[in-house]
């Protein structure tokens, strides 16, 4: 079904894999493609609860994006590539109203960094290492690199770690803002894994409202805190707030059914 990720469904959650190690996960058309294909599945597939994304081998994470795609192209060509990234993939992550986590194994680099920005947070293997080298190369970044870095670690640092393309390690990324654990590369998918069960526990309408509003929060959003109030608001129309709220009175376990 896929020819450059792997996809597998574990408890509810989706694991996919991009699986160009040889080329260190490098993010090119094909992978684009597979990645927005699984990111539908997320989204329709009532199975999945979650997702993590993360990439094969132990060096890379994704290094980026394809570079050998970028020599014989000009700047309408180059545009294209961001916008269907931003459309296929990136934005699709972040909208996306079931949890989806980057599990970073390793260099997440140019489009690696901002994959795993645009997921919902991160978690790094210790030997994973961050960064925006695009200035590098002439370029700037494409996929919202120069947005979602400044949200996550504030201005002074995004502009460091763009204008000089350093790379940062993983906990240098943890005390910035960029990653929410650190733990050892045998460690990565078990911990994802278990965030993503204990968040399968909740119920998935206040998870997606969750989701949404904290987006909008990130996005500048000015009416955010009233689309907070009609979200609260809305959560009282469901079963899963009675039952919820009854369970915690009656001093049991809420069984949630998502409606
Ligand atoms: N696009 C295309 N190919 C890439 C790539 C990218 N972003 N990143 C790595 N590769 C390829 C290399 O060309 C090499 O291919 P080859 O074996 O056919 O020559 C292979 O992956 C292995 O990479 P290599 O550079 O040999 O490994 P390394 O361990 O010496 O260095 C990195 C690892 C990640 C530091 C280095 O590959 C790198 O700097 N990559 C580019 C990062 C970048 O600028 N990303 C932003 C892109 S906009």
């Amino acid at each position: 079904m896929y020819n450059t990720i792997l996809t597998e469904l574990e408890n509810g959650t989706l694991i996919i894999t991009i699986n160009r190690p040889d080329k260190m996960n490098a993010l090119n058309r094909d992978v684009v493609g597979d990645l927005g294909k699984a990111l539908d599945e997320v989204y329709t597939n009532p199975e999945i609860r979650s997702a993590i994304i993360t990439g094969s081998g132990e060096k890379a994470f994704v290094a980026g994006a394809d570079i050998s795609e970028f020599t014989s192209i000009g700047p309408d060509g180059g545009e294209a590539i961001a916008k269907r990234g931003r459309e296929l993939v990136f934005d699709k992550i972040e909208n996306c109203p079931k949890p989806i986590i980057a599990a970073v194994n390793g260099f997440s680099l140019g489009g690696g960094c901002e994959l795993a920005m645009a997921c919902h947070f991160r978690i790094a293997s210790s030997n994973a290492k961050f960064g925006q080298p695009e200035v590098n190369l002439g370029l700037i970044p494409g996929y919202g690199g120069t947005q979602r870095l400044t949200r996550l670690v504030g201005k002074g640092r995004a502009m460091e770690m763009l204008l000089t393309a350093d790379m940062i390690g993983a906990d240098d990324a943890k005390a910035a803002g960029l990653v929410n654990h650190v733990v050892a590369p045998t460690d990565l998918l078990a911990k994802a894994k278990e965030i993503l069960q204990k968040i399968h526990t909740k119920s998935p309408l206040p998870v997606a409202a969750i989701i949404a509003c904290v987006n909008e929060c990130a996005d500048g959003d000015h009416h955010g805190f009233d689309k907070e109030i009609k979200r609260f608001g809305q959560c009282f129309a469901t079963e899963d707030m009675k039952e919820g709220t009854s369970a915690f009175l009656e001093k049991r376990k809420p069984v949630f059914k998502g409606k």
